[in-house]
């Protein structure tokens, strides 16, 4: 089956926040955001906006009837900016008007004076300063010091990873409607209804139940509205309740592209020493994350940081130290991923030095070092039915040989323009590192004439949740998948959701299905059985839409096991609840079994770098992906494939860029440049390991939101290997994003102007 929504997409009837019909009298908002990285406000003007015809209200954080607070770990961050401000776009002031394009203008018309104080930008220099945000954290295992001894082989070196735009299609936004006996509904576009309820509840003082969020879809969102939708739906909500009418809110590109917090840049420093023989048998690093102005989730995306530091390996001794560090940039969030890629990447690196000092190709410390059934992970938990010694056979069976070959004969034969390829290995934890967020319910309604209707806490987002559910409903009761309706994600039915994150929906709100449809299947069975005058125990099943008892047909079909189940009064509706079982973890200790279970798998590159233009092109990516039992291949294979674009896009061509002022540079379309699909390799092939089931996931499966971003990795190392064949013998840095113009800084940076051109000459006549 396709996805649910394909058709209305391709025909543009999907609604989105600003596509639901007009309420009468609707006023819209725009936010005036901080013009400075980091100040004290002197004095807000905010007369002349006020002023301008059209313009209702103008509002600051003194028009707050609840709690001027929002931040969702720590508090630590204001809806509307109060006596300082911390990065540039920060909110600051709404103006609620007669049209979007009124309060725009209203909001530009809003001085703020300010004392300038100190920007900081770098984590490093943050860390320096102490300015970090909770509390700087260690994983252990074995012991380092006492490892180095004994290694043959020590490499150090940095990492500087760079950030990344969730580039959702619909930008944030909210639709607050205020009704009657002062409640209010909120049409956000966010990953986290319930977050949204309930901080937009405290932000007008009001009890939780007097705010409904609902959702139907998302145009994306890629972590980047996990909690980063909160904000705007509080703001949307404050603009309705203030005016009594209902407010849009709608960040235009450029001021989402501002106001937003993105991935996390981080600055790593690493330590790896190996035996002779490849063995990894100590691993120090430490990580500097870049949060931005205020925590956030960066305490959470920290500890996945931790958690993914040794990738898809086994290492004895491990010591990984991580801090996050308060920066003024907007405040840093979720990006598909959640911190583990930046772990990820480091210990690649690692290994890429490692192997070049140990004149090895990459691939042959990677495979030494792959994880086996039951090694320890630094966090104390075992590796069980790990899948990456498979999947890395396949890879090498398959691929391998024919690519080394092929790169090696064209190196050969080529000056200037050179190939590489890489293997990049993923191992990647699926809950919530959150223990407690990895609880999921189902509210399922069979109606008489036989149609269902289904609301979870899973929020769509593209990623194919709502079509998963209704193809769990339609295998668990045996019938069409075309009566099968899947709502809008809403607070009054479902209470206290987790946000759709951690690439868990389909297991917890899937596994919620499942429960609450046992129990429907239960009822409509004990009816049958009594009307047909079956045993109490029969043993019944729908197939096909008919009911079989005792293994044989009764003539009765889905709408009439229905209909009698109705007649016989008996409830067609059941709500569930699902928590993963047998996870826990001792923050204390730093160790536990955080992780129902992992997603492994192994990724092949070919790439053609041009070393005179520095421009690259992938030739193809071979993947070999472990989904257990996949739930729905198409939607499956999407994100696997979106997922890799994603990953290889931080890699390369997506170059976030900051002034030392805090200013976005790179702030727009024309000057922030995303994957498209000529990105793509035309050669992108995947293999599912289907070779068993998975106990975590609904009919087996294993999730694939996140896993495969990254992938991505590999691409790096591809190129790196591409310019080592261009120019070998020299230092090549581990800089993200590597884009055209790094390659050429990386290839010629150190060296005079004039020695580059001769450079390229030689290089050139070579050809
Ligand atoms: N796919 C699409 N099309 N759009 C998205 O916004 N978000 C990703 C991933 N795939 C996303 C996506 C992220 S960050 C996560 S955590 C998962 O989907 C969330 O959904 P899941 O839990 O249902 O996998
Ligand atoms: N992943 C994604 N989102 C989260 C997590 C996580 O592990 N923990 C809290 N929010
Ligand atoms: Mo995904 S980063 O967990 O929303």
């Amino acid at each position: 089956m396709k996805h649910i929504d394909s058709i209305a997409h391709v025909r543009g009837e999907s609604q989105y926040v600003s596509d639901l019909p007009r309420p009468e009298g609707m006023l819209y908002a725009a936010v005036f955001g901080s013009p400075v990285a980091h100040g004290r406000i002197r004095k807000l003007d905010i007369s002349a906006a006020k002023a301008l015809e059209g313009v209702v209200a103008v509002l600051t954080a003194a028009d707050i009837p609840g709690d001027n607070q929002i931040g969702p770990l720590i508090p630590d961050e204001l809806p509307l900016a109060e006596e300082e401000v911390h990065f540039i776009g920060q909110p600051v002031a709404l103006v609620i008007a007669d049209s979007p394009e009124i309060a725009r203008k209203a909001a530009g018309m809003i001085i703020l004076e300010h004392q300038a104080l100190p920007v900081i930008t770098d984590p490093r220099e943050a860390y320096r300063k102490g300015e970090i945000i909770g509390n700087p954290r260690t994983f252990r295992l074995g012991d380092v010091e006492q490892a180095w001894g004994q290694c043959d082989v020590i490499v150090e070196g940095q990492c500087d990873l760079g950030g990344q735009e969730q580039l959702y299609l619909e930008t944030q936004g909210c639709r607050a409607i205020p009704e009657e006996g002062g409640r209010m509904k909120l049409y956000s576009s966010t990953q986290s209804p319930y977050a949204v309820q309930r901080t937009a509840a405290k932000v007008l003082g009001l009890a939780n139940h007097r705010v409904e969020v609902d959702v139907k879809r998302l145009g994306g969102g890629f972590g980047g509205k996990e909690d980063q939708a909160t904000p705007w739906a509080c703001l949307a909500a404050l603009g309705a309740w203030k005016t009594g009418a209902p407010v849009e809110l709608i960040l235009s590109r450029h001021d989402d592209l501002k106001m937003t917090g993105k991935r996390h840049p981080y600055s790593s420093d690493f330590k790896i020493g190996l035996s002779k023989e490849g063995k990894i048998l100590a691993y120090r690093v430490s990580h500097y994350q870049n949060a931005g102005a205020s925590a956030d989730l960066s305490p959470a995306i920290l500890e996945r940081t931790l958690f993914h530091s040794t990738n898809a390996y086994f290492i004895p001794n491990v010591e990984i130290f991580a801090v996050s560090c308060r920066t003024n940039l907007p405040p840093n969030t979720a990006f598909r991923g959640f911190g583990g890629p930046q772990g990820m990447f480091v210990i690649e690196a690692a290994l890429a030095k490692a192997a070049e000092k140990m004149g090895l190709p990459r691939e042959e410390l990677q495979r030494k070092n792959l994880l086996r059934e039951g090694d320890e992970f630094p966090y104390g938990q075992r590796a069980e039915r790990v899948q990456i010694g498979t999947a890395w056979s396949i890879l090498k069976e398959k691929y391998l040989p024919s690519i080394r070959q092929r790169v090696d004969q064209y190196n050969a034969a080529h000056r200037a323009v050179k190939k590489g390829y890489a293997v990049m290995p993923i191992c990647f934890g699926i809950s919530f590192t959150a223990t407690f967020l990895n609880q999921g319910s189902a509210l399922v309604h069979v109606y008489t004439d036989g149609s269902v209707s289904i609301t979870t806490g899973g929020v769509e987002m593209g990623q194919g949740i709502s079509t998963k559910i209704a193809d769990i409903a339609a295998r668990a009761l045996g019938i069409r998948e075309e009566r099968i309706r899947v709502e809008s994600t809403n607070t009054s039915r479902i209470a206290n959701m987790s946000p759709s994150a951690a690439s868990a929906t389909a297991d917890l709100c899937g596994g919620a299905t499942l429960k609450a449809i046992d129990q429907i299947l239960e009822r409509l069975y004990a009816a049958a059985r009594k009307e047909l005058n079956l045993d109490k125990k029969a043993p019944c099943q729908i197939r096909d839409e008919q009911l079989l008892c005792n293994g044989k047909p009764t003539g009765w079909d889905w709408r009439k096991l229905v209909e009698a189940t109705y007649f016989s009064r008996v409830s067609l509706s059941a709500h569930a609840f699902y928590a993963t079982p047998g996870i826990h973890f001792d923050k204390s200790a730093e160790k536990g079994h955080p992780f129902a279970y992992h997603v492994y798998g192994a990724a092949i590159f070919e790439v053609t770098l041009d070393g005179l233009r520095g421009t690259y092109r992938i030739d193809s990516v071979k993947i070999v992906h472990d989904l257990a039992r996949p739930l729905n291949r198409v939607i499956d294979l999407g994100q696997i494939e979106g997922g890799l674009a994603q990953g290889m896009g931080w890699m390369t061509v997506e170059d976030l860029q900051y002034d030392a002022q805090g200013r976005l540079l790179s702030n727009g379309l024309a000057s922030y440049k995303a994957p498209e699909v000529y990105f793509m390799p035309d050669d992108l092939e995947t293999t599912l390991l289907e070779d068993h089931e998975n106990r975590f996931g609904p009919y087996g499966s294993k999730a694939v939101g996140e896993p495969p971003l990254m992938y991505g990795i590999g691409l790096f190392f591809a190129i790196r290997e591409a310019m080592k064949a261009f120019r070998p013998g020299r230092e090549y840095g581990f800089r993200v994003p590597m884009t055209p113009e790094r390659v050429l800084l990386e290839l010629y940076g150190d060296e005079s102007q004039a020695a580059v051109v001769k450079n390229r000459f030689a290089a050139t006549r070579e050809v």
